[in-house]
């Protein structure tokens, strides 16, 4: 059967190479937005978070780590429990459910959706007679729907799972600001779980209910917000924005332009804000997706979440989904820590500089990625088919295996022996190595190319003589005869 670049090709190889599972539990008839890694998926994901731990500690940002479920008296401060909303459509008839925003860009597509009111929606419901796809009842009014999962701790103490890790971050600010001695910017990352009670997932694990975010936060003062070092050496960096006054014309393109264009003519309001873009866009590209499926969407006033006062989405252009968001960059000004000084009756006014006797409540910029929309966005942009063989063309450090080792033939005992020494050793030499003695050797070759691994060893008869084994590259699957020895010295400085 001829294998087709298709995207039923590209899902279906996403659960049969055991990246990713569901919705789960799959036994039960699966949950909608709750999805399971398996052994590969889980191997791309830790990859993909060593190297952005590794950037971050060159960035300055620590690693800190909270709880996830909180009491209502956090989430009632950082104003989650009154704004957090999703516009929601319910039939009065059947009960079904839809986001209003977007079924009207489903139903309506030549019309831009993004950005209206809700009264703006509920009139073009109106205008349009929009009924129930279901039952074909008439739609009426728009409801405030709440994205968060409530639950219940120990003696009916109601709490909620975490919608987002940057909340919880805020909550450590005094010790934080204890623990840095008062430098500013304070540099701070978390990840881990954050829980939205989406509406209809429909789009796999790009809307899940249960859902990891990386999420980076820097406390800033106002006058560091607009004399940023570090941007210093960025601002001429290019970057592809998309403004809103842009969108609002019905145009899709990013301009190109270097961040200190967009600060001149005043797309960007903070140079620190414009250097978060900057690292956003960094740690974006260090995985390999490319240039060009690459922008930056900035939120009209009505889609910003009710913290930001600037945000601009990082997008990934997918084949299967269209522009996929994996990162949001938002300026939240001192709106956190003000608000949850307020409910805390804590003080968060500091003095930011030894310069200064002025306290101030420092400014907060996220750079908030989310994990999954990642993984997915580099699975399907590395996705591809040559001649009926699929390949992921991961680069080395992500992919799930960096070099497999087989005999050439199972049953004979010294291949074997030898294929599994080398196999140990290029383990002890911290090579991500994966055995492999079961099938033909064209077929072990394809599982390798279908989950990204870059090399191959293979082992054969003559290998026993020459102490040689046989390297071939998943790319080119040129093939060349390597001394054993150098093995894992060969493939650390091709990596
Ligand atoms: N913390 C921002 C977000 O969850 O999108």
């Amino acid at each position: 059967m001829k294998i087709e670049n298709s995207i039923e090709t590209f899902n279906s190889l996403v659960k049969r190479r055991g990246f990713i599972w569901g919705p789960s539990p799959e036994i039960y008839g699966g949950f909608a937005g709750f999805y399971s890694y398996g052994p590969a998926g889980m191997a791309l994901k830790n990859n993909v978070l060593d190297l952005f731990r590794q950037e971050c500690r060159y960035f300055g940002f620590g690693e800190v780590e909270c709880p996830t479920v909180l009491p209502s008296i956090v989430w009632e401060a950082s104003g989650h429990l009154e704004r957090f909303i999703d516009p929601v459509i319910r039939c009065n008839k059947c009960n079904t459910m839809y986001r209003a925003d977007k079924f009207l860009q489903e139903n309506l597509p030549n019309l831009m959706i993004d950005g209206l009111s809700f009264e703006e929606m509920e009139n073009l419901i109106k205008k349009h007679e929009l009924t129930c796809p279901k039952c074909g009842n008439p739609f009426q009014n728009i409801e405030e729907y709440n994205l968060m999962l409530k639950t219940s701790v120990g003696n009916n103490v109601t709490a909620y799972l975490r919608p987002e890790t940057a909340t919880t971050t805020y909550l450590l600010f005094n010790r934080l600001d204890q623990d840095a001695r008062r430098q500013y910017p304070i540099k701070v990352y978390q990840f881990g779980k954050a829980y939205r009670n989406e509406i209809s997932p429909r789009q796999g694990v790009l809307r899940m209910r249960s859902f990891d975010q990386f999420e980076l936060q820097m406390f800033i003062s106002k006058e560091q917000e607009m004399q940023f070092e570090d941007y210093e050496e960025v601002k001429n960096i290019k970057l592809p924005l998309l403004d809103w006054k842009l969108q609002e014309k019905g145009i899709n393109k990013p301009k190109l332009i270097s961040l200190d264009t967009a600060i001149t003519n005043k797309t960007l309001k903070k140079p620190a804000y414009a250097y978060c873009l900057y690292v956003a866009h960094y740690l974006t590209t260090i995985l390999d997706i490319p240039q060009e499926l690459i922008r930056f969407r900035q939120h009209s006033i009505n889609e910003r979440a009710h913290y930001a006062d600037d945000a601009w989405d990082l997008e990934i252009k997918t084949r299967q989904f269209g522009w996929v968001e994996i990162c949001g960059i938002h300026d939240r000004t001192d709106y956190d820590l003000k608000r949850h000084a307020e409910y805390s009756k804590q003080n968060f006014e500091v003095q930011m500089s030894s310069d200064s006797n002025v306290k101030e409540t420092p400014q907060v910029l996220e750079i908030a990625f989310g994990i999954d929309r990642i993984l997915y966005c580099l699975l399907e942009t590395t996705f591809n088919v040559d001649q009926g063989r699929i390949i992921l063309k991961l680069n080395s450090r992500l992919a799930p295996n960096t070099v497999a080792v087989f005999p050439l033939v199972r049953n004979k005992e010294d291949i074997k022996i030898l294929s599994l020494k080398v196999h140990r050793e290029l383990l002890e030499n911290r090579i991500g190595s994966f055995y492999d003695s079961a099938g033909s050797i064209g077929k072990r070759y394809r599982r390798q190319d279908e989950i990204g691994t870059k090399w191959c060893v293979t082992i054969d008869y003559e290998s026993l003589e020459d102490k040689k084994a046989t390297l071939r590259d998943r790319d080119s699957m040129d093939q060349s005869r390597i001394d054993i020895s150098d093995l894992s010295e060969i493939i650390k400085m091709k990596q």
